[in-house]
Formats: C-alpha cells, sequence, structure tokens
C-alpha cells in the first residue's frame, strides 16, 4: 500500500473516529495457517441486513464470526443478535475497520457497506493478509476494480464478490448446454432488470446523526453533506450517484454477470449506448427510472433493459426458488435471453431456472432453479483453504461491473454511444466520459495509487 495514501486515510479518519491516530503500519500478509478441521474466523464489516445476513450464512457452514464493524453502533447490536441465534461465541465489536485488519485471529473479511466503501477495505485487507468477501457491485468505478485485482495478486488473497449466481449448479447446467451447441450461434442477448413499481423517495429534512454514528466516516471519499436519514436507511443511498451507480447497477448487476457468465466471460465491450431518463417519478431520486443499454462485443449484442415504475413486473418469487416450479417470463423482473441461431433460452437469476425452446414455444430443455448464496459462501470458505480462485474471483467480475459503470457514465453524458479501447483501458476520443473510469477521493478516503 502507498504510505501517503495509508497515512491520510487514517489521519482523517482518527478526526472523526475515535483512536485511529497514531496507528502504526498494518502487518504486511500475515495469513494464519488453518488445521484441516479449524475454523475460519471471520470479520464483519458493514453491518447492515445484507452483510449480518452473509456473516450468518457462513457461521451457518462452519465459519466462526470473530468482529463486527459498523460505523453505527445499532447496526451493531442488531446484527450481533442476528449472529446469536446462530453461534453462542460473541464477536468483537468495533467502529473501527484498522482494528479488524490488526487483528491477527482474523482471516477473512465479509465487505458488505454500501457502494463508495467497498474498495478501500477490501485492498486494506488484503494488505494485512486477510482474504475478501465483497458485496457487489465490487467496486464504485472501473479504476477500483482494477486496483482490487492487484492487491489480490500481490497479496495472494482469495477476493470474492458478491455476485452469488455464479455458484449455483442450475446456472453451470445452463453454461454446459449452451457450451454443447444446441442453441446455436449466438448473436443477442436480452438482460432485463425491469423492476416492480418502487416507493418515491423524498429526501426529507437534514438532521443530526444519532449518537455515536460517524457520518463523516459514512461519507467516505464522497463530497461533504449533511445527515439525512433518508438517504443512510434502506439503502436509499442508492438514490445518489456520490454513493452509487442506481438500481440499474445494483440490482441489474446480477443479470448481467451471469449473461457474461453464460456467453464465456468475453471481457469488457467495445461499444456502449445509452438512452435513459426520468420518465415516470419527478421525487428526490437522481437515478433514471427508465434505461436502456446497448454494449457491443465482437460478435454479439447485449441489451440492458431497466426500469423501477410497472406495477405487474415481479421478481422470482421464494415459492418459485424453494420448489420445481419456473417463473411467468414475460413479467419476469430479472430474466435474461439468449437467442442462438436454433434455440432461446430464457434463464431467472437467483433460483429461477431456465427453460430452452424452439419454435412454437416448445420447450426442449429446462431446469429448475435454486437460492444460490449457500453455494457462493461455501465456495469461499472452500477458497479459503484450498487457495483456488472462487467461482467470482474480482477479475472474473471486473467485465460485469464495470460495463454498469460504463453505461451509467454514457446516461449521464446525455445518453450517448462510447466506444471503449480495451488495449488502453481508456473510452476513445472522449477524456469526458474517462472522467467516469475514476473517482475523485476525498482527502483521507483516497484508494491507493499503489496497492
Ligand atoms: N448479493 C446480494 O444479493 C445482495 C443483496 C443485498 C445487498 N447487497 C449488497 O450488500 C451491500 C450492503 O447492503 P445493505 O443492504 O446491507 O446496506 P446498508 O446500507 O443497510 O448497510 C451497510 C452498512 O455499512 C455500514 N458502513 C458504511 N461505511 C462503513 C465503514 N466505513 N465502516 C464500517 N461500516 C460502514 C453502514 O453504517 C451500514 O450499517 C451493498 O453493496 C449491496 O448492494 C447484495
Amino acid at each position: 500500500m502507498g504510505r501517503i495514501t495509508r497515512r491520510s486515510f487514517l489521519e482523517t479518519s482518527g478526526k472523526t473516529v475515535a483512536g485511529l491516530s497514531g496507528l502504526a503500519a498494518f502487518p504486511m500478509a500475515t495469513a494464519r495457517v488453518l488445521g484441516t478441521n479449524e475454523r475460519v474466523n471471520i470479520a464483519l464489516i458493514g453491518c447492515g441486513g445484507r452483510g449480518r445476513y452473509v456473516a450468518r450464512g457462513m457461521a451457518e457452514l462452519g465459519a466462526r464470526v470473530v468482529y463486527l464493524c459498523d460505523l453505527h453502533p445499532g447496526q451493531i447490536d442488531e446484527t450481533a443478535k442476528f449472529i446469536s441465534k446462530v453461534q453462542a461465541e460473541k464477536p468483537k465489536t468495533t467502529k473501527l475497520m484498522q482494528k479488524v485488519f490488526e487483528d491477527k485471529s482474523v482471516d477473512a473479511v465479509i465487505v458488505a457497506t454500501p457502494h463508495h466503501w467497498h474498495a478501500l477495505p477490501a485492498i486494506l485487507a488484503c494488505q494485512a493478509g486477510k482474504d475478501v468477501y465483497v458485496e457487489k457491485p465490487h467496486c464504485y468505478c472501473v479504476w477500483e476494480s482494477q486496483q482490487m485485482i492487484k492487491a489480490a495478486r500481490k497479496y495472494n488473497r482469495i477476493m470474492q464478490a458478491g455476485t452469488q449466481n455464479r455458484s449455483v449448479p442450475y446456472i453451470h447446467k445452463a453454461i454446459e448446454y449452451i457450451n454443447s451447441g444446441k442453441l446455436g450461434d449466438i448473436h443477442l442477448v436480452k438482460v432485463f432488470n425491469l423492476k416492480p413499481k418502487r416507493r418515491v423517495f423524498e429526501l426529507g429534512n437534514s438532521s443530526v446523526p444519532p449518537d455515536g454514528f460517524d457520518w463523516n466516516a459514512w461519507l467516505g471519499a464522497a463530497p461533504k453533506r449533511p445527515y439525512y436519514q433518508s438517504i443512510f436507511e434502506n439503502m436509499k443511498w442508492k438514490n445518489f450517484w456520490d454513493f452509487s451507480g442506481g438500481d440499474f447497477l445494483d440490482d441489474g448487476i446480477h443479470q448481467v454477470d451471469i449473461a457474461t457468465m453464460l456467453m464465456g466471460n468475453p471481457g469488457l465491450p467495445k461499444g456502449i449506448s445509452a438512452a435513459g431518463g426520468r420518465f415516470h417519478y419527478t421525487d428526490d431520486s437522481e437515478m433514471p427510472d427508465l434505461l436502456e443499454v446497448c454494449f457491443r462485443f465482437d460478435n454479439f449484442l447485449m441489451t440492458v433493459e431497466h426500469s423501477c415504475y410497472p406495477e405487474y413486473m415481479r421478481k422470482t418469487s421464494g415459492t418459485i426458488r424453494r420448489n420445481d416450479l419456473l417463473p411467468y417470463w414475460t413479467q419476469n423482473s430479472t430474466r435474461i435471453e439468449l437467442y442462438g441461431t436454433k434455440e432461446m433460452m430464457i434463464l431467472g437469476r437467483t433460483g429461477g431456472g431456465w427453460v430452452s425452446m424452439v419454435s412454437g414455444g416448445k420447450v426442449v430443455k429446462k431446469e429448475y432453479g435454486r437460492h444460490p448464496d449457500v453455494f457462493h459462501q461455501k465456495d469461499f470458505l472452500e477458497s479459503f483453504k484450498s487457495r483456488k480462485l472462487p467461482n467470482a474471483d474480482v477479475e472474473l467480475v471486473h467485465t460485469s461491473c464495470c460495463m454498469m459503470h460504463m453505461a451509467n457514465a454514457a446516461y449521464r453524458l446525455g445518453n450517448i454511444t462510447l466506444s471503449y479501447d480495451k488495449a488502453n483501458d481508456k473510452f476513445i476520443d472522449n477524456s469526458q466520459a474517462d472522467k467516469y473510469l475514476k473517482r475523485q477521493y476525498r482527502q483521507g478516503f483516497e484508494v491507493p495509487e499503489q496497492v
């Protein structure tokens, strides 16, 4: 890690988070060597709804949750209660992620903070010798992903992204089916993120942060702004570009990641066109409520359709995920369609299953789905022991996450078409678009240039 960055991170955080100043450099990669039956010690950084669910899942699979870290004391309390249902031993708690990195008993961290707070803890964890399970979307911008890949490789760490569909058997069966050639040549992939109608978002008034909650640290690399309860709660930070790329990124990434996997992990596209806007809502969100994107690859096109206003669209239900059932595809929000020369496949994410059809709607092959989380968490714990790359290795998911960021750049620049120079990792003749590849970091929260 670059010394300057580490120092500035600690110094600035230290102004707001008690106990940071004067902290020595993190020990370099000091991973414990585990005996065959020893349990993996996990720390959770970001104790919101998702983090506590993943941590509990890992505990149920035999890991030990040893540390809970969050800037908000209420989130730690809720998570401790949640974990206590499956683990008698109480985890240590802290609001300082540095404590987690310093603790030699911690083998791996789950990073489940908001999107703008993924890259830095993931990189710091690698430097401290911890493996990383980082929630999706693993990066806030393209450059962050590049730095995360470098850190994982340099420190020989497992870094698994939270795109859990990469681990579920029914999707692997779809890949086998596609690779057998049954679909023929696939030149069009259509990805849907047509979410059900969402609530109107009202920012409301700013207020004083709750006792003990470090709002300045929560803002991290993003510009300073007053505290709004409405931003913090229920992932409503997704409504702001400072913290996220919207629901298009947050939820759409699951389907785009599956689509890239089905297409053999083709790497970044060479072109991106966007058309979208705020057609339905006039609320305080900054995000488009309709966005259509077309990605150009050498031999196929991938379209992504995003919206969040139709009442009749539905995500795949729990009943479908738990049973041998398939969704009603036409109104399934989160499906992927592959148009081969011979067959057409429709696949549902996160337990939706798939069908492959010929003309007349005749289904020639189908698979039911199951929820992928347990498979993905197991894969992470197995990778910890085997030191083999996990199913959603950070380099593998670089493509899907960066595609979403590129699409948002094309939208934010006024619904334009961009061409990408893959060899030099920049847009062709568009310096404005290049600015979206790397964010401006608030002093003290920079992702290091040298990992
Ligand atoms: N894979 C999935 O299916 C799935 C599902 C839901 C959410 N997610 C992802 O999980 C992540 C978390 O989602 P969530 O719903 O739990 O969000 P959340 O906002 O409810 O929780 C995030 C927590 O992180 C804490 N935090 C923020 N900055 C921190 C810092 N610097 N140090 C310590 N704690 C910090 C916040 O205080 C908050 O408690 C997001 O990236 C989200 O997209 C993934």
